[in-house]
């Protein structure tokens, strides 16, 4: 029995689960020393000009923040080639996600994507007591042909995570501008670059895609990248049409101060990002190449995570793993998708993998 009339659509919605705490697992096993590498986070902390912005921000916390981080999308809008109008931010590339669903879904609606991807898909689309449409997900990756095929007059959103969660795979820019071939005007396609700034470049810069396709939605993250997943920042590139609309729905001041200060400082610190990007980049190609000498075949890691198909064995593995004090993120029945650590957080998973594998 529920209190109150609690909407059907979210009284059937999922609790979200969260990646699990390294602590959580050494309750649960009795073991001491886990580590965690099932959220994709940045093994390292932000850059000390980072932190040092956060605490200068930090004394000036008794005044609401600028509600539309007029700042912060003016700087974003100069790294991505583009007017503050075209830019919105949002509490986490989840919060825009949110803001996506809320201002383009109706009761009634679908949305479309590709599965197995991000699972806020879902959750979102279901919030909003719009239907979702899953297409599955071909050798790992995406089947863009089975996506436009799947297009009905009730398509209003379509989803499509580039590199993947939890597959690693991604799109090219060639492959997506085919596709908008194929896609009605009125649907707004997100592309949720979350792990771009892990992606080999060669595989193109979707914001490119904006001129021609004016319902191209760009998100991205301050999270992985820069390290900065505790505050919660995400921008958003799309006409202003959709960022007016997308900003309608910002809950008021979700960006907070902290957050703002946090990720100005952090473009202007991308310099001294890079090495700890290349680093994890350099980490996944030896952790691939470990785990392909070890006789697994993995579909291509564009982000900082490696993906194990290993189907009816999953739960069985990631458990004995996890009992190792390795904490992975196991989807039951299909495979296991392991972060990109520090390379001692690397090496203990792949001994690890291997003992038990
Ligand atoms: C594909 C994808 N999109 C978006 C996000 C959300 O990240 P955040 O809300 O921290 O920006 C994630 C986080 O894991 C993700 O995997």
């Amino acid at each position: 029995m529920s209190i109150g009339g609690v909407r059907p659509a979210v009284e059937a919605m999922p609790v979200y689960r969260p990646g699990k705490a390294a602590e959580q697992a050494e309750a649960e096993h009795g073991i001491t020393d886990a580590i965690k590498l099932a959220s994709n986070e940045n093994p390292y902390p932000p850059v000390p000009s980072v932190v040092s912005a956060i605490a200068q921000a930090a004394t000036g916390v008794n005044r609401y923040c600028d509600h539309l981080a007029v700042d912060l999308r003016t700087a974003i809008g100069e790294l991505v080639g583009f007017d503050l109008d075209h830019v919105a931010v949002g509490c986490g590339s989840v919060g825009l996600l949110q803001q996506l669903c809320l201002a383009y879904l109706d009761p009634g609606d679908q949305a479309l994507y590709p599965w197995r991807s991000f699972e806020a898909y879902p959750v979102n689309v279901q919030m909003m007591g719009a239907e979702s449409v899953q297409v599955p997900l071909v050798n790992h990756e995406f089947d863009l042909d089975a996506v436009t095929a799947a297009i009905t007059s009730k398509t209003k959103i379509i989803m499509l995570a580039t590199p993947n969660n939890p597959t690693g795979t991604a799109l090219t820019v060639d492959a997506m501008r085919s596709m908008m071939g194929s896609v009605p005007d009125d649907v707004i396609v997100l592309i949720d670059e979350a792990y771009r700034e892990f992606l080999d470049p060669g595989f193109g810069n979707p914001v490119e895609l904006i001129a021609d396709h004016p319902n191209v939605v760009v998100s991205r993250t301050f999270s992985k990248a820069y390290g900065l997943a505790g505050v919660r920042v995400g921008y958003l590139v799309a006409k202003p049409e959709v960022v007016d609309q997308v900003n309608k729905v910002l809950a008021p001041f979700a960006v907070n101060g902290l957050a703002q200060a946090a990720a100005m400082a952090a473009l202007d610190a991308r310099d001294e990002y890079e090495p700890l990007l290349q680093n994890i980049r350099d980490e996944r190609a030896r952790v691939v190449a470990s785990l392909t000498e070890q006789g697994w075949d993995l579909p291509d890691a564009q982000a900082n995570f490696v993906y194990l198909a290993t189907g009816e064995r999953t739960t069985d593995l990631y458990v004995e793993i996890e009992k190792r004090g390795v904490v992975t993120r196991p989807f039951a029945g299909e495979g296991i998708r392991v972060t990109i650590g520090t390379p001692e957080e690397n090496d203990r998973f792949l001994r690890t993998l291997a003992d038990v594998g």
